[in-house]
C-alpha cells in the first residue's frame, strides 16, 4: 500500500536528506514543508507526481491547516509526521534574549504542536500513523549555553510522552529522535555573546558554535537513513531513538544520575504521601 510522509523543514539539514530518501521511493507519497518555494526545487528531480510541496511556516496555525488540509485532498492521507522543522539557539541561560527564546519556543515547540494537532484528526480517521518528532540528545540531558534550547527540546519530549499515551489506543505510535550534534545548518540560530565575566568560561562555546555545529561527529545522511528504516522497517517504533555517541553516552549519564537520586531519597519521597 502507498504510504505518504509529511516531513517538516525540508530546505535543508535532515529534513531535506530524509526528503530525498522518501522522494525516490516508487511506492511513498511525499509531503515536503518549506517556508520558500525555491528551497524546494531540488525535489524536481524526482518523480512529481508523488510529490507535494507545500509552504508554511510552523508557527502560522492557519498556513498548517491549509497545508495539512491540501496534502489530504491530494494523497488521501498521512501516514508518517516527522516533525523536524527547528532553530538552534547559544548563550547562558542569564544572557539569553528572551526575544530570541520565545521565538525558538514558538518554533520549536509551539510550531510542532500547530502541525501534529492537523495531522492527528487525519491519522485518528486512518486508526494509525506515526508521529516522529525530531527531539535532540538535549532534550534528556543539558550543557551550558544550550540551556533554552534544551528547555525547548525537554518540552517535545514532556509533550510527546502524554501525546503517545493518548494516541497509542487509536493506533498512532510517537517516536522521539534525539540526535546528538551533527553536521547542518542548524548552527546558523542566533547567539548570546558572554559579556559576564563570571561565564567566560562558556565563551568559547558560544563564540564557537557555529564552527562546533560543521565539525560536530554526527552525519545528517545516515541519520536521515536511520529514522527511514525505523519508520519503515520496524513494526513497533522505540519511544527514544537517541542517535550519536554523545546521545547515547549522555543520555546514559543523565538517567543514571536521576536514577541514583530516585532512589537515595526514595523514603523521603514516599513519606509525603500521607
Ligand atoms: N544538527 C544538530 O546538531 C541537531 C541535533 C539534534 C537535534 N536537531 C534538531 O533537528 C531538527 C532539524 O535541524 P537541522 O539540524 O537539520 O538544522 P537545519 O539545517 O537548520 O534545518 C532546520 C529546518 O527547520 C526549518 N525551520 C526553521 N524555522 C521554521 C519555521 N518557523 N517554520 C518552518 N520551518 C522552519 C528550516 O527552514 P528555513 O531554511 O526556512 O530556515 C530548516 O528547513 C531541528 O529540530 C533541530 O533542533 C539538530
Amino acid at each position: 500500500m502507498t504510504k505518504t510522509w509529511m516531513i517538516t523543514g525540508t530546505s535543508s539539514g535532515f529534513g531535506k536528506e530524509l526528503a530525498q530518501i522518501v522522494a525516490k521511493q516508487a511506492d511513498t507519497n511525499l509531503v515536503a514543508t518549506a517556508r520558500k518555494t525555491a528551497d524546494l526545487d531540488y525535489l524536481d528531480a524526482f518523480d512529481t507526481k508523488h510529490i507535494d510541496k507545500v509552504i508554511m511556516d510552523v508557527t502560522d496555525e492557519t498556513a498548517v491547516q491549509a497545508g495539512v488540509a491540501a496534502a489530504k485532498n491530494k494523497f488521501g492521507g498521512i501516514d508518517v509526521l516527522v516533525n523536524n522543522a527547528g532553530l538552534g539557539y547559544f548563550g547562558t541561560i542569564e544572557e539569553s534574549n528572551e526575544k530570541d527564546v520565545r521565538k525558538m519556543f514558538e518554533v520549536n515547540v509551539f510550531g510542532l504542536g500547530n502541525v501534529t494537532k492537523a495531522v492527528l484528526p487525519i491519522m485518528r480517521s486512518q486508526k494509525q500513523g506515526l508521529i516522529v518528532n525530531i527531539s535532540s540528545a538535549l532534550g534528556v540531558t543539558s550543557l551550558p549555553t544550550l540551556g533554552w534550547y534544551s528547555a525547548t527540546k525537554f518540552a517535545v519530549e514532556g509533550y510527546s510522552n502524554a501525546l503517545r499515551q493518548e494516541v497509542a489506543p487509536l493506533g498512532i505510535q510517537v517516536m522521539n529522535v534525539e540526535p546528538s550534534g551533527a553536521r547542518t545548518k542548524w548552527n546558523a540560530g542566533k547567539t548570546a555573546p558572554v559579556e559576564i565575566a563570571d561565564y567566560s568560561k562558556f565563551a568559547d562555546m558560544v563564540n564557537g558554535a557555529s564552527a562546533g555545529v560543521t565539525q560536530a561527529p554526527g552525519n545528517p545522511e545516515l541519520i536521515a537513513e536511520t529514522i527511514y528504516d525505523f519508520a519503515t522497517n520496524h513494526e513497533t517504533v522505540p519511544e527514544h531513538l537517541p542517535l550519536g555517541t554523545f546521545a547515547t553516552d549522555g543520555i546514559k549519564q543523565e538517567l543514571t544520575n536521576t536514577l541514583k537520586d530516585v532512589d537515595e531519597y526514595h523514603d523521603i519521597s514516599v513519606g509525603i504521601d500521607k
